[in-house]
């Protein structure tokens, strides 16, 4: 089986890549997907399956008038592309969906059937970008949460406010689960011969918050956990009245992915191993 991977420059393409060492790599300056030229002419002789983990992941950004546009062009548009790329040369086409598509008013962890109702802009494109990805004959929707791997991400700044002595104030309403790259990849990659549909993917365990995730990362980093204050989204937010709303709930239920076989591990231990790697840097 031949898969190429585009976005293979993001935190989750660098752990596709690291993961599939004979894919066909993709970064942005080989294929910018919002091209439907260089999308539909790239030579896709030979792949079986193709992983979008390209987007615009400016959440706040995609509120702007210029980055609605963005944010349109890459996480709903360019999709489209995609799947009739996929259509034409017979690929499977695995995309990568976020919670954002919904709006977090449930209680419960959320299913994949729960109707669309994003909040922002950036959850309106990835939920076009999902209608757009089952266009293809063969897809597999990877719904996620809280991403962290080799990048910009939360529990990167959260370790640089640790070594710095900062105290922060962090919002305890906001309730998920953080998804390490490497682990969402080896998900992805055991999922491949699932039958098409829309499946949410998230590492395991209790489901946290903000807060509880930074006053983890403290302990990890030999902070006092005690430091970390919880505040309000309403609180936090009240200064940036152009910040995208976020969802409250953005815990996913995992039953689909685990009956095909698929469950990642708590995120309690992958923090550990990731703080690990990351304070060794
Ligand atoms: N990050 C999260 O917390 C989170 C949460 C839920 C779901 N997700 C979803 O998970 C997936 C992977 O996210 P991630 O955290 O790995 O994102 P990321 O680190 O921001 O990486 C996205 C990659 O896509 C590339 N890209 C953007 N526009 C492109 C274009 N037009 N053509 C080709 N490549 C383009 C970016 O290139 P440049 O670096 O050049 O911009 C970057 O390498 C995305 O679908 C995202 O929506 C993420």
């Amino acid at each position: 089986m031949t898969t190429a991977i585009v976005g293979a420059g993001g935190q989750l393409g660098r752990a596709l890549t690291a993961r599939l060492p004979d894919a066909v790599a993709l970064y942005r300056a080989d294929l910018d997907i919002t091209d439907p030229a260089a999308v539909g002419s790239h030579d896709w002789s030979g792949v079986d399956v193709l992983i979008n983990a390209a987007a615009s992941t400016d959440v706040d950004g995609a509120e702007t008038p210029e980055g609605r546009v963005v944010a349109w062009a890459a996480n709903a548009t360019a999709v489209a592309h995609l799947a009739a790329a996929a259509n034409t040369h017979r690929m499977t086409l695995v995309h990568i969906s976020s919670e954002y598509v919904f709006d977090g008013t449930v209680t419960d962890p959320i299913v994949e059937e729960t109707p669309l109702c994003p909040l922002s802009c950036y959850g309106a494109a990835k939920a076009a970008g999902e209608i757009a990805a089952t266009l293809a004959a063969r897809h597999l929707v990877v719904r996620t949460t809280w991403v962290m791997g080799d990048g910009d991400n939360f529990v990167r700044t959260m370790l640089g406010l640790a070594a710095r002595g900062v105290s922060p104030t962090v919002v305890d309403d906001q309730i998920g689960r953080p998804t390490f790259a490497d682990d969402l990849a080896a998900g992805i990659v055991a999922l491949l011969g699932a039958p098409s549909g829309v499946y949410h993917l998230t590492n395991t365990g209790e489901p946290a918050s903000w807060a509880d995730i930074t006053r983890a990362t403290f302990t990890l980093a030999g902070r006092d956990p005690a430091d970390v204050t919880g505040t309000t989204t309403a609180a936090y937010f009240a200064d940036k009245p152009h910040a995208a709303r976020r969802p409250l709930n953005s815990v996913l239920d995992l039953t689909k992915a685990a009956a095909a076989g698929v469950t990642l591990p708590p995120w309690r231990e992958s923090l550990a191993a990731y703080v690990k790697l990351e304070l060794g840097r």
